[in-house]
């Protein structure tokens, strides 16, 4: 049995974050969807708000579990589900510039792998506070989330 950690904060996830997932589910028996609350920033989404959208968004993915982790290294997190590697998506050079560092140290911290895979070019340009941002403003983002996730945003955000 194999299983990966596919962490992030998912305030909320998007379209590019669920690809990753999927295809992460392609290489692991197991995926642990690892959501990473930091107690200094504050969400849109609480923690089990974000959950609750992921489980959603993967209901039909077997073999995936999500879960939230406070104030703790993504190492430890890896330890306590037991998963071998951390895999992550990439959009591209700011990405790298800010995700190899961290490859790097939880390697030398744990011996714990990151996998980069590529970005689907048509969720390269996507990230949460984008599109919280462009929601916020009445933008539409249905393209880039899944339909829970769309309204959730609109809700919050109060524009429809
Ligand atoms: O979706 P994000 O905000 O880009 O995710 C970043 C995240 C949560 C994966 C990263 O900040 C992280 O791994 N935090 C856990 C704390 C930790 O282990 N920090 C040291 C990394 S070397």
């Amino acid at each position: 049995m194999t299983r990966c950690v596919c962490p992030g904060s998912f305030d909320p996830m998007t379209l590019g974050h669920l690809d990753v997932v999927r295809r992460a589910r392609n290489l692991y028996d197991e995926v642990v969807v690892a959501v990473l609350i930091n107690p200094n920033k504050t969400g849109l989404f609480t923690p089990e708000e974000r959950v609750a959208l992921i489980e959603a968004d993967v209901d039909d993915l077997d073999g995936v579990s999500v879960m939230t982790f406070e104030a703790q290294l993504l190492v430890d997190v890896c330890r306590t589900t037991g998963a071998g590697a951390i895999v992550k998506g990439l959009r591209g050079e700011t990405d790298y510039a800010y995700e190899l560092p961290m490859a790097v140290m939880n390697r030398h911290l744990a011996g714990i792998e990151t996998l980069f895979l590529p970005s689907d070019p048509e969720f390269a340009q996507v990230s949460s506070s984008l599109l919280k941002e462009v929601a916020r403003y009445g933008g539409d983002v249905s393209r880039f989330v899944t339909p829970a996730v769309a309204e959730a945003l609109r809700e919050r955000l109060g524009k429809d």
